[in-house]
């Protein structure tokens, strides 16, 4: 299968940190692509449609959390006299802050919200959703990396950051403790952060989240191929690659992978690379780690936070933990 002689151009110019992020990806091994780039527009289109499957148990999970305490989280800046930010990172569409955003404001409360996304039409589809269902609203939208926005946010004012989505299932464990040590550096004594944990359940439960009957999950995952064929005009053949989830109790890690069903070569031009893969060989694209309690403790610990309190839905299956510096 498409073993023909396959030629590119040696890279002229400097290159971008997507550029260099696929260029090592492809061509470690095993070869992995950053799931940060799954999301553009078909990207942010497909992961709407994942939230909404009834797979996809941490959704309804989240949304029953901030529902059933979103007059106990408003209460947490009830005296402040200025507005407190409510910083959004990976805010997406904003599903599930919709919540917090319609309380506040029915209650009145006096706040500003930061969304913050990697995807530019993430947050102007939300800024403009935002504006025109809640024309009080105010917004400061950021189209950055979680940690570069943060820096610009102004640090005077108190702040709730949420980290929603189960987002931290992304990173690794080494990840995850310097992403917040460094979110704690742009904190203050007062602020809070709410992070959304995906809690380790039963195997099946798990494994069908991300493997879902319609094959949604599928086309998010081969959408990175095709991103990376308009972007960098490279010849992957979607056709040609397997969707594969699995989950390993013990680490809580549930992985996403594509796995080749042939022996081929992918020509990447703007890359100036070839890359090669054997039949059955997998390019790994996500992480979804799944947290004990105990590990989100030791965590928060090993970070410089300490946890106010752990907020969970009826099974148990999700938490949203709130956080405050040491
Ligand atoms: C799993 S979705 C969660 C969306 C939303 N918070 C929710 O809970 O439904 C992750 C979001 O984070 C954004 N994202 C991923 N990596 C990012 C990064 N490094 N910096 C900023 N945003 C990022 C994606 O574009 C996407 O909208």
């Amino acid at each position: 299968m498409n073993n023909e002689i396959k030629e590119v151009e040696p890279l002229a110019q400097p290159i971008s940190v997507f550029e260099s992020d696929v260029t090592e990806g492809l061509t470690a091994s095993p070869k992995f692509l950053k799931s940060k780039y799954f999301y553009d527009k078909t990207g942010d289109k497909l992961f709407q449609q994942i939230m909404e499957l009834r797979e996809y148990y941490l959704t309804n999970c989240e949304l029953e959390i901030l529902n059933s305490h979103k007059e106990h989280i408003a209460a947490y800046f009830k005296g402040s006299q200025e507005p407190f930010q409510l910083v959004d990172l990976g805010a997406g569409n904003a599903y599930k802050t919709k919540i917090l955003l319609q309380h506040f404001i029915k209650k009145n409360v006096n706040f500003e919200y930061v969304p913050v996304d990697i995807s530019e039409n993430a947050i102007e589809k939300l800024t403009f959703d935002l504006k025109k269902h809640f024309p009080k609203i105010q917004i400061s939208g950021y189209s950055k990396e979680y940690l570069d926005a943060l820096r610009l946010i102004k640090n005077e004012t108190p702040k709730l950051i949420l980290f929603l989505g189960a987002s931290i299932g992304n990173f690794s464990r080494t990840e995850a403790e310097d992403f917040f040590k460094q979110i704690s550096r742009q904190m203050n004594a007062e602020d809070l952060l709410c992070i959304g944990f995906d809690l380790k359940k039963d195997t099946q439960i798990i494994l069908d989240a991300y493997n879902d009957a319609r094959g949604i999950t599928k086309k998010f995952n081969l959408n990175l191929l095709t991103k990376i064929n308009r972007e960098f005009n490279a010849d992957f053949k979607t056709d040609t690659f397997e969707h594969v989830p699995s989950y390993d109790p013990h680490s809580g890690e549930a992985r996403s992978a594509l796995r080749s069903k042939f022996n081929q070569k992918i020509a990447i031009q703007k890359l100036g690379v070839v890359i090669e893969l054997k039949e059955g060989e997998l390019i790994h694209t996500e992480i979804s780690k799944k947290y004990a309690l105990s590990e989100i403790k030791s965590l928060a610990e090993n970070s410089g936070f300490q946890i106010v309190e752990n907020l969970f839905d009826k099974h148990h299956y999700f938490t949203n933990s709130v956080w405050r510096k040491n």
